[in-house]
């Protein structure tokens, strides 16, 4: 089986336990492991990430002068080359987990970004795609803005319990299907 030594990364941004972003991310990463792969999961929500706070040093030096577990998790970004981004929609938007995350990457330098393969996972509560459209309209906004490559978005409406995903096999098949390619291709 030929991956290429690729590495896969997952990140749960939802703060519940038994969630079904951490069901979906998992599904993929299982896809992945089926090819061979190794790997790597992190819950947002057990890690210390802070806030953004905007004192801009990270524009002189580059790195962020906050001393918390987001350094850690970029050495995890940067070593791998497919990223699961895993986040419900809570008002139309990402986990507020998942939102200092993301303003966090302000202060890395972008040549890491380029080229890397995302595939993001949101469940929401509500009936339809429609709900979802600011998240994954943000998530296209910056992977555009920072060169990565989109490849899959797995958005699925309707599942408001926790686990409730767990119903829909052909939704989980999916997800597994895509932690597959994402080694292939
Ligand atoms: C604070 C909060 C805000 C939410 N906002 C929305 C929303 O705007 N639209 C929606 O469809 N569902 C919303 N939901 C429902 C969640 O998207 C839904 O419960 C989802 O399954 C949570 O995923 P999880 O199990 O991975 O945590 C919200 C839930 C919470 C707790």
């Amino acid at each position: 089986m030929n991956t290429d030594g690729k590495r896969i990364l997952g990140i749960v941004g939802s703060p519940r336990k038994g969630s079904n972003t951490h069901i979906l991310v998992e599904r993929v990463l299982d896809g992945a492991k089926s090819m061979g792969a190794e790997p790597k999961k992190v819950t947002l929500g057990e890690l210390d990430i802070r806030p953004c706070r905007a004192c801009d040093a990270c524009s002189k030096t580059g790195k962020c002068v906050q001393k918390d577990d987001f350094h850690d998790l970029l050495e995890d970004m940067e070593n791998s080359n497919i990223w699961v981004l895993g986040s419900p929609v809570y008002w139309w938007g990402p986990t507020a987990q998942f939102k200092s995350f993301l303003d966090r990457w302000y202060s890395i330098n972008r040549s890491i970004f380029r080229g890397k393969k995302a595939i993001v996972v949101a469940p929401l509560g509500g009936g339809s795609v429609h709900y979802a459209r600011h998240l994954t309209g943000m998530f296209e906004d910056i992977f555009d803005y920072l060169g990565i490559v989109s490849f899959e978005s797995i958005v699925v409406p309707s599942v408001n319990k926790r686990g409730e995903v767990q119903n829909h096999p052909d939704i989980l098949q999916r997800a597994f299907e895509t932690g597959k390619r994402a080694m292939e291709t």
